[in-house]
């Protein structure tokens, strides 16, 4: 049986969850899989329902005993999170940040993939000139929250925030990284660690040397590549056929997942997770909450969906479960039958409703 915790989140986020569970019911149809969902009610009306100010934490976003009760099950699947009416920060720090660090999630893995049909900005690029997958860092960094003011304020205001890397850290980021691009197995068999050792000569040194030292000792089989962070976003625009596994830091690898989602078709498709591979991954489509489409089926789902294909096979990855790979494939592969009818990857422009690319979606995995 597998436990999935359900939080629809704010604005658009419960519609595009409510997609992917449409989803998820074809493909455990087809794959004979059994699974319960449990519903949390965990999104910015609540908090401002329960009195939390809009502009400064007053009360939890989350309660201690939610975070405790979220560590029980198989896979979180998240919608979006943020509320137009709650200053910028306050949900995604308190909520989406809260739950990356007590739930360990160390790695957030995102697959670039442009899925045919899909219209990207990058001219004459193909579906198979786009398909790699960044390894991010997602616990430490710039976002460890290390830091603080000094005569705040006042125009002597001093402020730090510290680039906290751990030999620890960088190494089970790098080995996980390895991992996937041994499984992936693509004719480039080849890492990519992004940083930027010519200015942080600390932190980069850190990753260079645990990157060089895994490599030769453990995964001799793949091919080691190095790019600077700002380099890589001139790669990813003029040569995204290069890469096939990427493994960066935390605010590096924050920054060209956005670039690489806008080459692979924008928001609408790109699909992320927050994973511990021994303990509770959580699965997102990384657009926002969208406030503005709320509620008039017409946001794109695609994202959301891919999130539950990847649910499924990273949980069956790492649980060592085939079914549940089969089921997550199977979504995988039905969406790349249902983008090339789409007619853009934009909401209230897809010729289709989000239900309707739900139903497609569905109707595809029990055809197939
Ligand atoms: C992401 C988001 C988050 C991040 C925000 C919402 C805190 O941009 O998942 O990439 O910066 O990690
Ligand atoms: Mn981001």
């Amino acid at each position: 049986m597998l436990n999935i915790a359900v939080i629809g989140g704010d604005g658009t986020g419960p519609e595009v969850v409510a997609e992917g569970l449409k989803v998820l019911k074809a493909a455990a149809a087809k794959t004979n899989i059994e699974y319960k969902l449990t519903n949390f009610d965990i999104n910015g009306d609540r908090y401002l329902a329960r009195g939390g100010d809009p502009t400064r934490m007053t009360i939890p976003v989350v309660d201690d005993e939610e975070v405790q009760k979220l560590k029980k099950f198989d896979a979180i699947y998240l919608g979006a999170v943020g509320h137009p009416k709650i200053a910028p920060g306050i949900i995604e720090k308190n909520m989406l940040l809260r739950l990356r660090f007590e739930l360990d999630q160390y790695i957030n893995l995102r697959p670039v993939r442009l899925y045919p049909g899909v219209e990207t900005p990058l001219k004459d690029k193909k579906p198979e000139d786009i398909d790699f997958v960044v390894v991010r860092e997602n616990t430490e960094g710039l976002y460890s929250g290390s830091g603080g003011f000094q005569y705040k304020g006042t125009p002597q205001e001093v402020s730090t925030q510290l680039n906290v890397t751990t030999r620890f850290g960088a190494e089970r980021a790098i080995r996980y990284a390895f991992e996937l691009t041994r499984r992936r197995n693509s004719p480039k068999k080849q890492l990519t660690l992004v940083h930027k050792t010519n200015v942080l000569t600390f932190a980069g040194d850190t990753w260079w040397r645990a990157f060089n030292e895994i490599g030769d000792k453990e995964f001799p089989d793949i091919k080691r590549d190095y790019n600077h962070v700002d380099a890589a976003c001139m790669w990813f625009v003029k040569n995204p056929e290069f890469y096939d596994v990427i493994v960066t830091d935390n605010i590096f690898g924050d920054i060209i997942t956005d670039l690489a989602a806008v080459i692979q078709g924008g928001l609408g498709v790109a699909a992320g997770g927050n994973i511990n591979p021994k303990s509770v991954s959580m699965y997102e489509p990384m657009g926002g909450s969208a406030p503005k489409y709320t509620g008039q089926n017409i946001i794109n789902p695609i994202a959301a969906i891919a999130a539950m294909g990847m649910l499924l096979r990273e949980t069956g990855t790492h649980k060592a479960d085939k079914k549940l790979v089969d089921a997550g494939t199977r979504i995988e592969t039905a969406i790349t039958t249902v983008t090339p009818k789409m007619k853009s990857q934009a909401a209230g422009k897809m010729g289709f409703s989000t239900t309707q690319i739900g139903d497609l979606v569905a109707a595809a995995i029990a055809a197939s």
